[in-house]
């Protein structure tokens, strides 16, 4: 990978010699980057006017474009499940640091992007580390937004060997969905998976995608589903299998005293009027094996005109 010093932010200019990267685990130790690609697309998350890079300010090294709805309805609520996920992810909770939980998710995952095909340049909105590189060509132009700004360096050890994309660089920005730091239709895909269900305001997120996306670009959402499994719709699981999930979350709960800081669980319906009134084309479900009808993918195509009346 070849970059040079004027590319970069100061304190990864460090890791490169000769404008070449020398090491690039020390890139990824020292600071993620922005290459001459993802710096030219930035603009004021609020105006949305072109900006540069120096126009931001940059907390250790990591530009930071995050804007809060402090005084508005949810923020106290967005801002504890924040928290409590930041924590959660980086001391590996959900997956007791275990190489092999980290590469089944791989595994779950695969199946996913070998059915949609994901279009660069790519934003990534709250996509953390990035592991979505996984599964996509290691050329493609990918910029990752989110307002943990320490989840491209408090990676968990056996995260890190389970996934082989987080030994690249990643491109970085901590910004929210609600106010993406990029110009308009700059993006063939928007990428939100496992993250409509954190943010404060999803109207206005899904209502970003839209502006940030090339005419007829795609916006991949997966997400849990609240509700009957399938959407309610195709296989059901039988009773008693539903009954044991059911009992066996609430007892996890009591136990771990774990409370649920997701802030919204949908139907699958609820998602589809989501997408469908802010301006996108809807296709067929795409249900990942592994959860049994409690995880969904859908692609939304940019329609030409949000519908902006009742
Ligand atoms: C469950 S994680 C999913 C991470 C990643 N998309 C993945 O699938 O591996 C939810 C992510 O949403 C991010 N997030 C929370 N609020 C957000 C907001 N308002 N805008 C953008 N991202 C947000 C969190 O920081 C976290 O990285």
């Amino acid at each position: 990978m070849q970059l040079e010093r004027s590319r970069c932010t100061a304190p990864q200019a460090e890791c490169l010699r000769g404008g070449e990267v020398t090491n690039i685990l020390a890139v990824l130790e020292e600071k993620t980057y922005l290459d001459d690609w993802a710096a030219s697309v930035l603009a004021d998350p609020v105006s949305k006017e072109p900006r540069r890079l120096e126009d931001f300010s940059f907390i250790d090294g990591v530009l930071d474009a995050r804007v809060y709805l402090r005084s508005s309805a949810g923020f106290k609520e967005w801002a504890d499940g924040q928290a409590h996920y930041e924590q959660w992810e980086s001391s590996s909770a959900g997956y007791r640091d275990s190489i092999e939980a980290y590469l089944r998710e791989i595994e779950y995952d695969a199946e996913v992007y070998s059915h949609f095909d994901l279009s660069a340049p790519i934003i990534d909105v709250g996509g953390g580390s990035g592991t979505v590189r996984e599964f996509l060509a290691e050329s493609a132009e990918y910029l990752s937004v989110d307002p943990f700004i320490e989840a491209p360096h408090q990676i968990p050890p056996s995260k890190a060997a389970a996934y082989r994309c987080l030994s690249r660089p990643l491109n970085f920005v901590a910004g929210m969905a609600e106010f993406l730091p990029v110009r308009s239709e700059t993006f063939r895909t928007v990428h939100m998976r496992s993250m409509l269900d954190h943010v404060q305001v999803r109207e206005l997120a899904v209502m970003e995608a839209w502006r940030v996306l090339e005419p007829g670009g795609s916006l991949l959402v997966g997400l849990s589903l609240g509700g009957t499994p399938y959407g309610g719709s195709g296989a059901r699981e039988p009773l008693t299998r539903r009954l044991r999930t059911w009992v066996g979350a609430g007892l996890r709960r009591i136990i771990t005293r774990e409370k649920d800081h997701h802030v919204w669980r949908p139907r699958l319906q609820d998602l589809v009027v989501l997408l469908e009134e802010n301006g996108f084309d809807v296709g067929e479900p795409f249900w990942q094996s592994e959860w049994k009808g409690r995880v969904v993918y859908i692609m939304g195509t940019k329609r030409l005109k949000i519908p902006r009346s009742a």
